[in-house]
């Protein structure tokens, strides 16, 4: 079965061509990074103006990479949720005008639920039941997956999502956006012990989170120190930054998995591109005797082939959703 994905959640514009939900033959994600740069995040109205832009030509590349036409396209999927009022309804409105004309079905996809379908596009095998991180700008979720395409959510984000606190961090720190990978490089000289900053919520027993006090921290540790901030001490505020959040992150999925007695842990969401924390769950995982499965950064950031690889899941479990369903911006 071949299935074409679309993603128009946030700010990436995304087209992929998945076959039998594990094979990807194209990926194609056409970032707005540079749109919304100046304005040092995501501004909202510009997002779905470039995905209206954009979506024609990304739909189209992903097609011609994939080496397919669109008659030969046998299923379609697309993000209705949670994301951007504007963003959502581009490629939700896309999809349905696409699959009205092709008269081909059309699969709903939760993109939080489609993060956690990437460890297993490429055909890993991977042992259910698992519990499954997603951590991105907008989330940070514990899930329990009983198998593929099965989630029970366990708890989530109570404020600043991981992503969204790394973003923030790299604006104080003036190292510009998008901040995850510049707080990532910054980091590597530097001494993750220096600044003992909080783990919030890390023995509360529970599968909740917050970064956002963590964050403050940080901005009071920078308006506390009255020079201006030598290189190396970026370096140091990075790395115990991304150390706070790498500890709580492994403390709850780890503990969440031990609870469960589950011996397989899976992660995506853009975070999940982060050096330290990949370390980190592997490493751990060994130790613990659970197996760690992080997708390539290329399908840890937002992209369509999780969810071409969902709605394949999602359409042989339940069939077609048919295309009078809405663009919900809130999970
Ligand atoms: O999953 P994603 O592409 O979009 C959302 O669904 O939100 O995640 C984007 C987030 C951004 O906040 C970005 O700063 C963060 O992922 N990110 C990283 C890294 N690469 C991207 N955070 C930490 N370290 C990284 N290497
Ligand atoms: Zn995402």
């Amino acid at each position: 079965m071949l299935v074409l994905g679309i993603e128009t959640s946030c700010d990436e514009t995304a087209a992929a061509v998945v076959r039998d939900g594990r094979i990807v033959l194209s990926n194609v994600v056409f970032s707005q990074d540079p749109v919304h740069r100046e304005y040092g995040g995501i501004v909202p109205e510009l997002a779905s103006r470039a995905h209206l832009e954009s979506i024609d030509f990304v739909v189209g590349k992903a097609l011609s990479d994939g080496g397919c036409l669109i008659e030969d396209i046998d299923l379609l999927g697309v993000t209705y949720c949670p994301g951007l009022m504007g963003s959502l309804l581009v490629g939700v409105s896309y999809a349905k005008a696409l699959a009205f004309a092709t008269r081909t079905p059309l699969v709903k996809v939760n993109h939080i639920e489609a993060h956690l379908y990437a460890p297993l596009l490429g055909g890993n095998g991977i042992e259910f039941p698992a519990i499954g991180l997603v951590v991105s700008g907008g989330h940070s979720s514990l899930f329990y997956c009983g198998g593929a395409g099965e989630y029970e959510f366990l708890g989530g984000t109570r404020d600043d999502a991981p992503g969204e606190a790394f973003d923030k961090v790299a604006k104080i720190l003036g190292l510009g956006y998008p901040g995850g990978p510049a707080v990532d490089a910054a980091s590597g000289e530097g001494d993750p012990g220096r600044i003992p900053f909080p783990r919030p919520m890390m023995g509360g027993g529970d599968c909740n989170f917050s970064f956002s006090g963590l964050k403050t921290a940080v901005l009071y540790h920078v308006k506390g120190h009255n020079k201006p901030l030598l290189p190396g001490h970026v370096a140091d505020i990075c790395a115990s930054f991304q150390e706070a959040v790498v500890d709580v992150l492994a403390a709850k999925t780890f503990s969440a998995a031990s609870e469960r007695g589950v011996s397989t842990v899976i992660i995506g969401g853009g975070v999940a591109c982060n050096r330290r924390l990949r370390e980190r769950m592997i490493s751990e995982g060994r130790l613990r005797g659970v197996s760690v499965h992080l997708p390539g950064p290329e399908l840890c950031m937002d992209n369509a082939a999780m969810v071409a690889g969902l709605a394949c899941h999602v359409y042989n479990t339940e069939g077609p959703s048919g295309l009078d369903f809405d663009a919900v911006p809130t999970v």
